[in-house]
């Protein structure tokens, strides 16, 4: 397999070196090769998402994305290079699953869901302009029947996939605010509807944002998988990383219908940046979410030896991370954490080796 790693700024760079170590120490067959991306390399060169990243990123299997750093005001020429690659790339899907930590604790509730984002339009399409001479911000919200139909599909998808896997239940719960957003999320909602009548087993329900945010905040075990537009996918999923442990440990998956980028749900956190605490393992956890992948699809995997490879080292891998998440070390975002980004790393490669 060939992957495309782009560490971007902060602690991007720090999460990357440690998927790193834990792939050095793997006896599977990976070849990494760098690339840049983000606010460092747009200060050098002017540019935050080089020609030639979108190039390599486009010639691999796969990506794997660290963090960057996008400033909140407008700067001009720059454009976040995340959102730029998951629209260049078309990964359409933002999966982002968050698990009850592995710890015996009846004050906690078990939560094992999924939120599945639309990740190339609604609010992110970049469709922002003035008017008034600058009085006036507007922003245009982009939800077309294709873009709709495909991630709704995907969450089904995934729902049936959880059932084979031995879940009890698969339901899967479309969030909207189709009572005011009528034309925009009335279609996403039409749409939705139409697909789910294509998936007789699996539950549907249907919740407006607000109500969904209250419910996952207060009543996570009730979801399964969660499908929604671009924004509201965004805020969600990390309302429901609480109940995994919080961002240190979310990772997700931006999956298109050949190349997938895997990243962690966090971003290049400046408070901690250079300190050598980030949390690796959410980064860690995206190296599960690519073998599991990379098994799952023919792309390049044309041994059946393979395939088993990856997807047994995706079981290890879980598990050693689901053993550290329970022993430590641990580093200062988790409760009672004090060790480093080293540390953890090393802790992980030891239960591998
Ligand atoms: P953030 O995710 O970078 O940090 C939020 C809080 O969580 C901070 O207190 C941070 O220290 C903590 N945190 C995050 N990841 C952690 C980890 N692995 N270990 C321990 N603590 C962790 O979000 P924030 O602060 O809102 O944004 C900072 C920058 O990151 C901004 O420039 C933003 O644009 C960018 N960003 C980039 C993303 C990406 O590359 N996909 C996603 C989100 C934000
Ligand atoms: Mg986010």
């Amino acid at each position: 397999m060939r992957l495309c790693c782009i560490a971007g700024d902060g602690i991007g760079i720090e999460v990357m070196e440690a998927a790193k170590q834990i792939l050095a120490v793997l006896p599977l067959p990976i070849e990494t090769v760098d690339a840049e991306a983000g606010w460092g390399v747009f200060e050098r060169t002017g540019t935050a998402l080089p020609d030639a990243t979108v190039e390599l990123a486009k010639a691999s299997d796969a990506i794997l994305f660290g963090a960057v750093a996008s400033p909140s005001h407008p700067v001009p020429g720059y454009r976040s290079p995340i959102v730029g690659l998951r629209r260049t790339l078309d990964l359409y899907a933002n999966i982002r699953p968050v698990r009850s930590l592995p710890l015996p604790s009846p004050a906690l509730p078990t939560v094992d869901l999924v939120v599945v984002r639309e990740n190339t339009e609604g609010l992110y399409a970049g469709r922002e302009r003035l008017e008034d001479h600058g009085a006036t911000a507007i922003a245009e919200r982009v939800i077309t029947r294709r873009g709709s139909e495909r991630i709704v599909r995907k969450a089904y998808q995934i729902a049936q996939q959880r059932l084979a896997m031995g879940h009890t239940t698969a339901s899967v719960t479309i969030v909207h605010k189709a009572n005011v957003l009528r034309v925009s999320d009335g279609l996403f909602r039409e749409v939705a509807l139409e697909v789910a009548r294509q998936y007789p087993t699996i539950a549907t329900r249907e919740l407006l944002v607000d109500t969904a945010a209250m419910f996952l905040a207060q009543k996570p075990a009730q979801f399964d998988v969660i499908v929604t537009t671009n924004m509201f996918g965004d805020i969600l999923s990390d309302i429901a990383c609480i109940h995994g442990g919080g961002l240190g440990v979310a990772s997700s998956a931006n999956i298109g219908d050949q190349l997938a980028l895997f990243e962690p749900v966090h971003g290049a956190a400046p408070d901690i940046a250079g300190k050598g605490i980030a949390n690796p393992l959410a980064m860690i956890g995206c190296l599960v979410m690519l073998f599991q992948w990379y098994a799952a699809n023919d792309h390049g995997t044309e041994h059946a030896a393979i395939r088993t490879q990856f997807q047994e080292w995706a079981m290890r891998l879980r598990e050693a991370i689901e053993f550290v998440l329970c022993h430590g070390p641990w580093t200062p975002d988790m409760p009672g954490g004090q060790h480093t980004t080293q540390e953890v790393t090393s802790a992980i490669v030891t239960r591998l080796v």
